[in-house]
């Protein structure tokens, strides 16, 4: 069946004999092998527009790109059906969902049994990372989702070179993804098929492979992406000596011309798209700030002692509700055009819209359900999580090492959440083993993809809690060992943007004045700034941070946001143990040296 249907360049028996294998399973109408030429791209979306899953947005708005409405039941990462099956619990550890390996498969066989029927299966060679790069690796998506199959081809370098990477090496990780909709001669399609009763999220760490059924939203059907490059690869680094983050990566460039790299960590829907493309304030015109990416890190010590850094993507999927002019200009020129939209407000004149696009809503819309919407409606236009999909090299600020495949070399960690009390604007760990009993205990306010209430403090260690794949006390101990193999390694921080005042205001403006703080990163990086020792870490005084220029903002507010709530650290120091009790069978001690040596310092 593989080979009659098409099969292009690609001769690798062991992807030959799992796609021949899949395709016994899934019985798939048909087979068909990507190339991930601009040809293939375009012939894909418009077989989508002629399925109604795809709308094609007016070409001179928004030339070569497309709206799709997902299922209203199909709108987000789905953490609750997302599993890790290792062969024995622990290694999965207490933050994941675990289930047997060998019971989860016969469930996925049954699941998977005929579920293509009616449908194409495509196979799409993809590298998370530059082809070739000794840090990139290769995956194979198999999906009967041609809408997965053109995000792939953004997300990721996907196509034919990737078989001739491969070689006949087997060590690619086979990602297989239904929306689990098989259809009966003659039934009629749905603009967006999915799974209503069942859906799963599986990763088998040792097998390094995916089994995805019955989404065909983001982070669960693009596999490349939080199933591979964090869960997966997360195993891989701490196998192979490395490590896989959920982190962004920024180059930033002084007046002087020196370059430095940032990698950092923030749960999701803090703006990580956000500070991963910042405009510097008009003070600051004469540095540079670029993206390398913005969500996903992958670290290897390098022979010089320094750890280097690549973006396995080769795209953005952000979210659109949010992004404007103000919030994000740079992310606005990335979906001007050649964007997949997912799930935004469609206005008459063919464009897209979501909350926050701009001061006004237009007069009339067509919202994410279809239905006719109007200000003041009382529903939202777009859905809150709604998405856009978006080639890197759209990107006005794209860093030109983007594609380097030795990555670049990163400055400073920084770690970050939303946090509106207790959370100053920034300090720097005292050192490595204190950076990572920050990593490990930071936490954020309530977002859409975690079921809970909003407003809560979700303790997040390493904005990884969704995404480690094995258990989060060996994935800390994996960190602390990293020190060993890394002679020069980066500073560490913890920066937050969301502080507010008695009355509920944002204590910092955030935004493009996020430069302000990374400025003083990159001098204390640099030994040309002193800082202040305080029981927190390293910190800058209010004089230290540069806030010349920032509207409606003073001295005192910027005090409020550095000061220090001696109170409010003792109750953190407290609500900390319910992640470390969580942990204790696997937590490693130094994390409570650290723990005990906050509160001695308090
Ligand atoms: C994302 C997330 O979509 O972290 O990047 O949820
Ligand atoms: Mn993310």
């Amino acid at each position: 069946m593989t080979t009659k249907l098409g099969r292009k360049n690609c001769d690798n028996p062991a992807v030959l004999a799992w796609v021949e294998e899949m395709a016994h399973l899934c019985k798939p109408d048909q087979v068909f092998w990507c190339d991930g030429s601009q040809q293939e791209y375009d012939q894909l979306c418009e077989q989508l527009v002629d399925a109604g899953t795809f709308k094609r947005l007016n070409p001179e708005k928004r030339p070569n790109s497309y709206l799709a409405w997902s299922d209203p039941s199909d709108v987000a990462r789905v953490e609750d059906r997302t599993f890790i099956c290792s062969k024995n619990r622990d290694d999965a550890g207490p933050t994941n969902n675990w289930r047997d390996p060998v019971e989860m498969k016969e469930t996925l066989r049954g699941l998977f049994a005929g579920c293509m029927r009616g449908r194409t299966m495509y196979v799409i060679p993809f590298s998370m990372g530059p082809i070739g790069s000794p840090i990139s690796h290769i995956g194979v998506e198999l999906s009967d989702s041609p809408y997965v199959a053109v995000n792939m081809r953004i997300m990721t370098r996907m196509g034919s070179a990737v078989w001739t990477a491969l070689g006949d090496k087997t060590n690619f990780v086979p990602c297989i993804h239904s929306v689990g909709a098989p259809l009966a001669p003659g039934q009629k399609d749905v603009s967006w098929p999915c799974n209503k009763e069942n859906k799963y999220i599986v990763h088998f760490p040792e097998e390094r492979s995916i089994w995805s059924f019955g989404s065909g939203y983001g982070g669960n059907a693009l596999l490349g992406k939080k199933c591979f490059a964090l869960r997966i690869a997360s195993c891989m680094a701490r196998d192979e000596g490395w490590l896989a983050e959920h982190m962004l990566i920024v180059g930033v460039e002084s007046p002087a011309g020196d370059k430095s790299y940032v990698a950092a960590a923030f749960p999701s829907a803090c703006g990580k798209t956000n500070f991963a493309m910042l405009i510097p304030p008009t003070e600051f015109r004469r540095w540079k700030i670029t993206t390398i990416g913005d969500d996903i890190a992958w670290l290897k010590p390098g022979a010089d002692g320094r750890l280097y850094a690549i973006n396995p993507e080769s795209g953005y999927f952000g979210v659109a509700p949010g992004t404007s002019e103000k919030s994000n200009p740079n992310a606005l020129k990335c979906a001007e055009r050649n964007t997949i939209f997912t799930n935004c407000a469609l206005t008459d004149d063919g464009d897209v819209w979501w909350e926050g696009l701009t001061d006004e809503p237009p007069a009339k819309l067509t919202d994410w359900t279809g239905k006719e919407w109007t200000p003041g409606c009382g529903r939202p236009a777009a859905h809150a999580n709604a998405r856009f999909t978006a080639p890197m090299q759209n990107n006005p600020v794209l860093d030109p090492a983007v594609d380097d495949p030795n990555g670049v070399p990163i400055t400073a960690i920084v770690f970050g959440g939303r946090r509106a009390t207790t959370m100053p604007l920034v300090f720097q760990a005292f050192n490595w083993i204190h950076g990572v009993y920050v990593g490990a205990t930071m936490g954020s306010e309530m977002t859409a993809a975690a079921a809970g209430t909003l407003g809560q403090v979700r303790r997040d260690p390493f904005a990884m809690l969704p995404f480690c794949g094995y258990n989060m006390g060996d994935y800390f101990k994996h960190w602390l060992r990293m020190r060993k193999h890394i002679k020069r390694p980066p500073k560490i921080f913890h920066v937050n943007w969301f502080r507010k005042d008695e009355n509920g205001k944002f204590l910092w403006p955030g935004f493009g004045d996020n430069m302000r703080v990374l400025k003083w990163i990159i001098d204390r990086c640099a030994g040309r700034v002193y800082a202040e020792e305080t029981p927190l870490g390293w910190m800058p005084s209010a004089d230290d941070i540069e806030i010349h220029g920032v509207e409606k903002f003073d001295c005192n507010q910027l005090e409020k946001a550095l000061a220090i709530d001696v109170a409010g650290w003792k109750r953190e120091a407290l609500l900390q143990d319910e992640l470390f009790i969580s942990l204790h069978d696997d937590l490693p001690k130094e994390l409570l040296f650290q723990r005990e040596l906050l509160i001695a310092r308090l």
